[in-house]
């Protein structure tokens, strides 16, 4: 029976890697994990969202699984698991588990066996095709474009096939037309909610289902090339349902999906409780507010009215029909107050609390990525060397490869790197920032973790930490912050987002200064008598209707 516990609940995000390295050997673990628990569920989270721990070559790091049964060594065993999964329902927390069932990696016994032989019943769990020959020269069977740069074929050894990879050339597709490979996939999960864990959030789950025959892409305005063949295939909502129908609706758990670029049609479907797909899914609309066409390396002045327009679309879209999501940070993004055009070096705690207050009193289930909570920052990289991800590099070269002077691309790259939320967390001022006892971390610490870390933040009298706790108690206590329907105000307002939050006689209403300067704002009419229930300064400056919002301030009414 589905008792939809996930409308309550709040997600922290947790980047196995990076969160707490309990065995001094560089790398985050379980054990690491399981010591910060109480830290999590005191900010008042009720759920947590484990990036892949399963076992991985880690090209793409943890999202190329060669086994989805087991948990990587360098995170621990499976007994480790077992109690962290105990410790964590001790706790009241529930478990979500990344799932990364649109690839394998490609050291996964399946891919091994498919290319060891063409006879291999194997080759048909991957998209293997014969390329084309053109004057002598074998080419890819399309020119699908991988969302890693570069052409989305790999060629198979010496032979005239090649298998399809719409991220690293390490990560092979899955042939989910193969109803054995939903089989495995069935398994698989029901295997992991055997174990008794409470949802999953699906990566990439909208490329599952492409279009055959396997054809070129001609359209000019593709987002990527390919896209149209592989976003929202015709089989998609089928292969959900069939999901649900053996494995999500025999237990009551979550089920959220990571979508790439979905159509407004299709993500409505995907969430509809009537579709019996997945319980919600992320849409990422309002991070491309500040970067040119939804490419992350490539900056343009932050635009409130698109960050308004992909925040408040999901929510009148799922309003009533299905649930939403609210995410500000996540492992593929950087830290939300290096974003959007933010003063941060004079206003990171405001600007922290304002994002915080912004988003979660929105209608949806709050995910808080580990660090967000204390207002951590990007790292400050010296050089493309320092970083990891291999996105960063593909792109580097691809950029330099145009001519571009190395100075320009560095900087492009430092502005949208996954990197930066994936460095090793800083918990105090000690070495490595207290991610462990002194063993050189996979990835460099920021610089900055003398300044700015959890110790500090605690202790500080203008606490991130402390405000996301008030505003998550807040989100509790009042029910309309979580059932309400979300009506926006003064669209075209460049300066400030306001919404109200409404059900049945209960109202709440939202209003932020999303710029450094002091700016003032007429309430709506109903909107006369009020209390501040929440106000990230002391104050909240007031003539008549009118109210002056300093900067980055960001108040919630009840009126
Ligand atoms: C989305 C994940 O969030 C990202 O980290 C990963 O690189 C790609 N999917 C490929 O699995």
């Amino acid at each position: 029976m589905k008792t939809r516990w996930y409308k309550n609940a709040v997600v922290y995000q947790i980047y196995p890697f990076s969160f707490m390295d309990s065995d001094n050997d560089g790398w985050g673990d379980i054990n690491g994990i399981i010591s910060k628990l109480d830290y999590i569920q005191e900010l008042g989270a009720t759920a947590i969202w484990f990036s892949p721990l399963y076992k991985s070559p880690d090209y793409d790091y943890g999202y190329d699984v060669s086994d989805y049964k087991a948990i990587d060594e360098k995170f621990g065993t499976m007994e480790d698991f077992d109690r962290l999964l105990a410790e964590c329902h001790k706790r009241d927390l529930k478990v979500i588990m990344d799932m990364v069932i649109n690839h394998t990696s490609t050291e996964h016994p399946w891919f091994k066996e498919a290319i060891a032989s063409p006879d291999s019943p194997y080759r048909d769990y991957y998209i293997i095709r014969k390329g084309r020959t053109k004057e002598g020269k074998i080419l890819p069977p399309s020119n699908w474009e991988s969302t890693f740069t570069g052409s989305a074929w790999e060629r198979i050894g010496d032979s005239e096939d090649f298998y399809l990879h719409l991220f690293c050339r390490e990560q092979a597709d899955l042939n989910w037309e193969n109803p054995k490979v939903r089989n495995e996939i069935i398994d698989i999960l029901n295997f992991w909610l055997d174990k008794g864990v409470d949802g999953f959030r699906f990566d990439v789950f909208n490329m599952f289902s492409k279009v055959y025959p396997i054809r070129d892409d001609d359209s000019k305005d593709s987002f990527q090339k390919g896209a149209p063949y592989y976003v929202d295939g015709p089989r998609m909502h089928e292969f959900l349902k069939e999901l649900n129908e053996k494995s999500f609706s025999l237990y009551d758990i979550f089920t959220v999906g990571e979508s790439f670029h979905p159509s407004a049609e299709d993500a409505r479907k995907y969430v509809r409780e009537s579709s019996g797909e997945l319980d919600a899914i992320f849409s990422f609309g309002h991070l491309d507010s500040d970067n040119i066409g939804g490419k992350k390396f490539f900056p343009k002045p932050f635009d409130l009215l698109q960050f308004k327009k992909g925040f408040f679309d999901p929510q009148r879209a799922a309003y009533g029909e299905g649930w939403n999501t609210l995410v500000l940070e996540n492992h593929d993004n950087p830290r939300c107050v290096n974003r959007f055009s933010i003063d941060v070096r004079n206003y990171r705690y405001e600007a922290a609390t304002m994002l915080a207050t912004v988003m979660y009193m929105g209608y949806g289930t709050p995910f808080i990525y580990m660090g967000q909570e204390v207002g951590l920052t990007n790292c400050d990289f010296k050089n493309i060397d320092e970083m990891k991800d291999p996105v960063s590099h593909f792109v580097y070269e691809l950029m330099e490869g145009y001519g571009m002077p190395k100075w320009l691309v560095f900087r492009f790259i430092r502005y949208g790197a996954r990197d930066h939320s994936r460095v090793p967390i800083a918990w105090d001022d000690s070495v490595n920032g207290g991610f462990n006892k002194g063993h050189t971390p996979w990835q460099c610490v920021n610089p900055l973790y003398t300044e700015i870390n959890v110790k500090k933040d605690l202790e500080s009298t203008r606490s991130v930490y402390r405000f996301y706790q008030k505003l998550l108690r807040m989100r509790k206590k009042h029910e309309v912050a979580v059932w309400g329907e979300t009506r926006e105000y003064d669209h075209e307002n460049r300066r400030i987002i306001a919404y109200s939050r409404t059900n049945r006689d209960k109202q709440l209403f939202v209003c932020a200064n999303f710029s450094k300067h002091t700016t003032s704002y007429k309430l709506p009419d109903d909107v006369k008598k009020y209390k501040i229930i929440l106000n990230n300064y002391e104050m909240l400056g007031r003539n008549g209707q009118k109210v002056r919002l300093r900067p980055y301030q960001a108040v919630v009414l009840r009126f």
